[in-house]
């Protein structure tokens, strides 16, 4: 099987929907964003703090390239369509799918967060870079399920639907 990678805005459940899909397909689980951690023995907010977007994004794209592109359920960072080269990689070597969530769930599900450096700009901001990188990742994915008001099961019994 190719390896599936989740695309969505932060807040689209791409970890739970992610955990639930390994469970049901027996396949292993990756989280770009775990991966980052674990390489480079920090968290994403310092990685920000510290060293900037830019390396981050370095870092991203190199991550990316390293996961397997078979047998594999990957969640990716919201932010994994800011790069050109990384939309192409995807396009070529992995079914795509695009969790699809409204800008009003989005902050309903992330209102207490305070973790993730992107979710700390201004919320008219963050709107507006939801409506450029819904259009990325469309352009991205094969599949694409709507999440609003969906649970994880949900979406996993109707991502199976739509793979088969
Ligand atoms: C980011 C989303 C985060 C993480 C980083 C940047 C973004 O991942 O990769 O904080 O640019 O949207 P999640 O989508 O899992 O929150």
């Amino acid at each position: 099987m190719k390896s599936i990678y989740l695309i969505g805005f932060m807040g689209s459940g791409k970890t739970s929907v992610a955990k639930r899909l390994s469970e049901v397909l027996h396949v292993s689980l990756i989280d770009t964003d775990d991966l980052i951690e674990e390489t480079y023995q920090t968290t994403i907010a310092n990685i920000f703090a510290k060293s900037g977007e830019k390396t981050f994004r370095d870092y991203e794209t190199d991550i990316l390239r390293k996961t397997p592109i078979k047998d594999r359920i990957i969640s990716t960072g919201g932010g994994i369509i800011e790069r050109q080269e990384n939309i192409d990689w995807l396009k070529s070597n992995g079914i795509v799918i695009y969790l699809q969530t409204s800008w009003q769930e989005i902050v309903h599900r992330l209102k207490d967060d305070s973790a993730r450096p992107i979710w700390n700009n201004e919320q008219r901001d963050k709107k507006k870079m939801l409506e450029k990188r819904d259009i990325k990742y469309k352009e991205t994915a094969d599949y694409i399920i709507i999440t609003d008001g969906k649970t994880p099961e949900m979406i996993v019994n109707e991502l199976i639907t739509l793979i088969k």
